[in-house]
């Protein structure tokens, strides 16, 4: 696409995941890119360096680095990665507590000046950072969602591809539920070249695969040893830019808040929805048998029970004032 009329992308953090989705963005080459952390230096460091590989890889990616929200005003779609990630020794609820300050804080002042925008968030745990961000936007449900279902399905697939010894490009596999360990794949919807992979491999290969993929992350963690994955996580959410900015419409597992679909009210869950224009345009509901139903409202249990925390939080904080 020419340059002068793009679409604007801002990025939130600036750090590992931030970098992975300008590097993919950049490449895509039909948006314009604003990335924003508060340490002083590094995104416009980062932004630049991105921007010296236009000539070589041939993008025309407008990268603008900053610590200031002046430059995201009017946004299209806003990606929220700003957050700590968890460290050896830190509470749950410690954790909770920093990314809910941050996340509330930069979707106050992200959302002030891009009220139209679409906003993904990244940041952990994540189906909680999207209450935070729906809270504090103020915006409408389809234009708050959360990236979690399109890197478990791709490491869902990425084992299937390697189980069977075929290509990845002909795997689709679907998780529903939450990030981590309460995600909930589903062999019966996942397919390569339209055959059920239950047709494919044994149940018991099949199992350990589904158990590998709600380890995905702890599994990048434990081999990293000094962070967490970026590259697929970045991946992820520029194929759920794509889908919007370029009004795709791809159906893809994310994070969006229920209001009754598939049982589950008030809370962010991870279900298949399309993406276009604008959002969500629309939740897909499938009819789950009772063992799928119950590890969905699994799921949905751990997320309440997050949400409540965050509620208890916020009591003390405003008690302790
Ligand atoms: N405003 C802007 N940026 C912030 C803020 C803030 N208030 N607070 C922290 N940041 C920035 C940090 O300076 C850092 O550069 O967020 C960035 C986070 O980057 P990393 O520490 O590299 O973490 P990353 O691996 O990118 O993970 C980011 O995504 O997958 C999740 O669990 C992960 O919540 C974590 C998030």
């Amino acid at each position: 696409m020419a340059r002068g009329n793009r679409p604007k992308v801002t990025i939130i953090g600036a750090g590992m995941v931030g970098g992975a989705v300008a590097q993919w963005l950049a490449l895509q080459d039909y948006a314009d890119i604003v990335l924003v952390d508060i340490v002083e230096g590094m995104p416009q460091g980062k932004a630049l360096d991105l921007m010296e590989a236009g000539p070589v890889l041939g993008f025309d990616t407008r990268v603008t680095g900053t610590n200031s929200y002046e430059e995201t005003a009017g946004s299209d779609l806003v990606v929220i990665t700003s957050g700590i990630a968890r460290k050896p020794g830190m509470s749950r609820d410690d954790l909770l507590k920093t990314n809910m300050g941050i996340v509330r804080s930069v979707t106050k002042q992200v959302a002030a000046g891009s009220p139209n925008a679409v906003i993904l968030v990244v940041s952990n745990p994540l189906d909680a950072m999207c209450h935070v961000a729906f809270a504090q936007a103020g915006f409408p449900r389809e234009r708050v969602i959360g990236m979690a279902g399109v890197l478990d399905s791709a490491r869902f697939s990425t084992f299937i591809a390697e189980a069977l010894d075929v290509s990845v490009e002909d795997v689709s596999a679907f998780v529903l539920g939450g990030h981590g360990d309460t995600m909930v794949p589903l062999s019966r919807f996942s397919t390569v070249s339209g055959i059920p992979l239950p047709e494919l491999l044994p149940a018991e290969q099949i199992r350990a695969i589904e158990t590998r993929t709600a380890n995905g992350g702890a599994e990048i963690v434990g081999l990293l040893k000094t962070g967490s994955a970026y590259t697929a996580p970045g991946a992820s959410v520029v194929a759920m830019v794509d889908s919007i900015l370029l009004d795709k419409r791809r159906i893809l597992p994310s994070s969006v808040l229920l209001k009754g679909e598939y049982g589950i009210d008030g809370l962010y869950v991870g279900v298949p929805v399309v993406l276009g224009a604008g959002g969500m345009k629309k939740i897909v509901e499938l009819d789950l048998m009772a063992a799928e139903q119950a590890a969905l409202n699994k799921s949905a249990g751990a997320v309440k029970e997050l949400v409540e925390a965050m509620d208890r939080i916020d009591a003390e904080a405003a008690a302790a004032q």
